[in-house]
């Protein structure tokens, strides 16, 4: 069976696996760079690509070392080469070209949000189509629909912020610590989800879209008060000091109960819309318990099974890309020399 090396560089993690005859892992290994961002706040670009360039070697040859095989085995290396930030997508997809063209064997640019669709299958069967998934990250909200592994149909997305991203704005704000998602989470525990009314979006000729950037600015002013003043004299008539530790657990917990809610009714809308017989999901955001446990019951619902992969397959990993790989390399779906990092690309309208 095809060996696959994948590679995947699109955005704050260097990571690399061997996957046999697309679903099993031999090894994956992701190197993140929490440590380089974390004084930002957020991913910074250009550090994360300069921080790849050091990674990604190291990373290949420890996916190498755990398989116990060399670069000879491998038949063939994918890589994420679209979408993600443009300058770590380039490291990675040079990385797999110089590596495939020095081997001799085919080279495979794959999707990453389509790769996220086949983590849950991995080391696990094969999905069963028609399927939903949601994709829920720090760039990404969106659900699409399956009724093969290399077909995707987009069924609605976020219009703003990525969900990841309004928890990890909110932790900020809460000054919960970072990254935001597992630090509300925790926070959340002491806090009373009712406590503070905070809107779950739901938008008017979009029914399976989400928006997050109201929530946001709903607990801003849940937290600091209403601005007073106009313009540039605008004040906030609170500061973060000013509120009770118990406060804070509340703010977080309802902010979390009105995110979460709003994917939920979006992936329970779209079941009822077209019925399904998997719901999987992909993503950092479904580390969330509260989320994993509400898509649980929507899953039991509507009779679908639940099919969200291991935490390690969720985040970004190699192994999803290597996956993915195998399936296009076994219908000769490969790529050429020119492979492009492409920022933006929806999927569904691959080029290569
Ligand atoms: O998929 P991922 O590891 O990286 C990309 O964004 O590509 O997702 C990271 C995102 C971050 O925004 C993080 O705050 C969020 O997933 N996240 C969570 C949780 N764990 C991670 N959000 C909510 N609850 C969590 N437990
Ligand atoms: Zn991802």
């Amino acid at each position: 069976m095809p060996l696959i090396l994948g590679i995947e560089s699109s955005c704050d993690e260097s990571a690399a696996a061997i996957v046999d005859d697309s679903r099993s892992v031999l090894s994956s290994v992701v190197a993140t760079q929490h440590d380089l961002h974390e004084r930002f706040a957020g991913v910074v670009p250009e550090i994360a690509s300069r921080a790849h360039t050091e990674r990604l070697m190291p990373v290949i040859e420890e996916a190498l070392r755990e398989a116990d095989v060399t670069l000879k085995d491998i038949d063939a290396v994918a890589v994420g080469h679209a979408p993600g930030l443009i300058g770590s997508l380039l490291v990675g997809v040079s990385a797999a070209k110089a590596l495939a063209w020095s081997l001799g064997i085919p080279l495979v640019g794959v999707h990453h949000l389509l790769a996220h669709l086949h983590a849950p299958s991995l080391d696990n069967a094969p999905i069963d189509f028609p399927s939903l998934s949601l994709i829920a990250s720090g760039g990404h909200t969106a659900m699409y629909r399956q009724d093969a592994t290399m077909e995707a149909t987009l069924i609605g997305s976020t219009i703003d912020d990525a969900v990841g991203e309004a928890f990890d704005k909110a932790a900020t704000l809460l000054e919960a610590g970072y990254p935001g998602g597992p630090a509300i989470e925790k926070l959340a525990e002491a806090g009373d989800e009712k406590a503070v009314a905070l809107p779950i979006s739901r938008l008017r000729g979009n029914r399976f879209g989400f928006s997050f950037a109201g929530l946001k600015t709903a607990l801003l002013y849940a937290t600091r008060g209403n601005p007073v003043g106009r313009g540039r004299d605008s004040r906030f008539p609170r500061t973060l000091s000013d509120v009770t530790p118990s406060r804070r657990a509340d703010l977080a917990a309802s902010f979390q109960h009105a995110a979460i809610s709003a994917l939920v009714r979006g992936v329970d809308e779209a079941m009822q819309d077209a019925p399904v017989v998997s719901l999987c999901g992909g993503g950092g955001v479904l580390a969330n318990t509260m989320l994993r446990d509400r898509l649980g019951e929507c899953a039991s619902r509507h009779g679908a099974t639940l099919r969200i992969p291991p935490m390690r397959y969720c985040i970004d990993n190699a192994a999803m890309i290597a996956g993915l790989g195998g399936h296009m390399l076994a219908v000769g779906r490969t790529a050429s020399w020119d492979l492009q990092a492409t920022a933006k690309l929806p999927l569904g309208m691959q080029t290569s």
